[in-house]
């Protein structure tokens, strides 16, 4: 089982040139993604799991794509996405909103994506919604100021995949019963005809051993205290300045996934998405174009014990020869 892994792992990665650091299971590259995934072997992938760059008014560090640009610049990166994917593989694209600047209206981009995706023959699985109890009322102008819009706290997230049957299986996600269902469970239920019109069989107080989760993952980005952000901290990087929670990626690997298989993320910043596959016992694939968060994503596998990172001088030897070959 290890030999095929690391084979298949092999395989994966063998044209995309030296990687900034390996772990047991996973590749991290310095890069700008386009190239490198187009030398990604067809049929390869088992889930896309990413954050691309959102369309914000307000740009961070690394750089936005306007809203009125965004699905043309997507489109490359998603043709790419399609053909590495395996035919039962998954993509799963978080996408915040944005507002139209200057006005207290909000612009379709993403909807506009998720339709570009769809005519590209992707099957739109399911829409999911990340609430962040955490986030900031922004923007400022029409949420605190004039007080005339409310606080945006969900990001879209879009399923998509090859065919109408991609791998999933919501055994792997399921949640504690409420106090209510485990008391129903308890004492039974008595079959009836709801006010609404459902009919509830007695099947329906059958212990499931959990809670089937809803599309809506309340998931607050608290982050405040982690070693990651201790180590970029000691070692004076800037973190990442809009990582998703562990707990995020958790979901939707455990959903789609199983022990074994690959999981690529083109847009990777602090590499939650590589620490928590990692974890999960999968293989992953991270690229990420600058350089300072790929150093402290780093941070994140020292907790892991087997650890077997490439040195510090293999990776300036990357930065100064084979970088540019994959800068896009
Ligand atoms: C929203 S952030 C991802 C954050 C990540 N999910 C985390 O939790 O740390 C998007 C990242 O994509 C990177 N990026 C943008 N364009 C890229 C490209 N063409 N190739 C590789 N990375 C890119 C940005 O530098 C940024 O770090």
């Amino acid at each position: 089982m290890e030999d095929d892994r690391d084979f298949q792992a092999k395989k994966i990665t063998e044209d995309l040139g030296r990687p900034y650091y390996q772990t047991d299971l996973g590749t991290a590259y310095r890069a700008t993604s386009l190239r490198l995934l187009k030398r990604i072997p067809d049929n390869s992938i088992d889930l896309i799991f990413t954050s691309p760059p959102f369309a914000l008014t307000r740009k961070k560090e690394y750089g936005n794509v306007s809203a009125s640009n965004y699905v043309n610049w997507f489109k490359p990166f998603s043709k790419e996405f399609k053909r590495v994917l395996k035919k039962e593989g998954s993509l799963v694209i978080d996408i915040g909103s944005a507002w139209n600047p200057g006005t207290p209206t909000k612009s379709l981009y993403q909807y506009k994506l998720l339709i570009a995706l769809v005519n590209q023959k992707f099957h739109f699985c399911q829409d999911f919604f990340w609430y962040n109890p955490a986030k900031l009322p922004s923007p400022a102008e029409w949420v605190n100021v004039r007080r005339i819009r409310v606080k945006d706290s969900v990001n879209y997230v879009w399923w998509l995949s090859k065919t109408d049957f991609p791998k999933a299986d919501n055994r792997k996600v399921l949640k504690e019963y409420s106090k209510s269902m485990m008391d129903l469970l308890e004492n039974g239920y008595k079959a009836k005809l709801r006010p609404s019109g459902h009919d509830i069989s007695e099947k329906f107080s059958k212990d499931n051993s959990g809670a089937i989760p809803p599309n809506l993952l309340q998931i607050a980005n608290t982050e405040s205290n982690s070693y990651y952000l201790r180590r970029c901290k000691e070692e004076g990087i800037k973190p990442h300045p809009a990582r998703f929670p562990p707990q995020f990626a958790e979901f939707f690997i455990k959903l789609l996934t199983d022990e074994g298989d690959v999981i690529l993320d083109p847009f990777a910043g602090s590499n939650v998405t590589g620490y928590v596959a990692e974890s999960l016992n999968r293989l992953w694939i991270s690229i990420e174009k600058i350089e300072e968060y790929v150093r402290g994503s780093r941070f994140r596998f020292e907790e892991h014990k087997n650890q077997a990172p490439v040195e510090q001088e293999k990776c300036n030897d990357i930065q100064n020869s084979s970088l540019e070959n994959f800068l896009d």
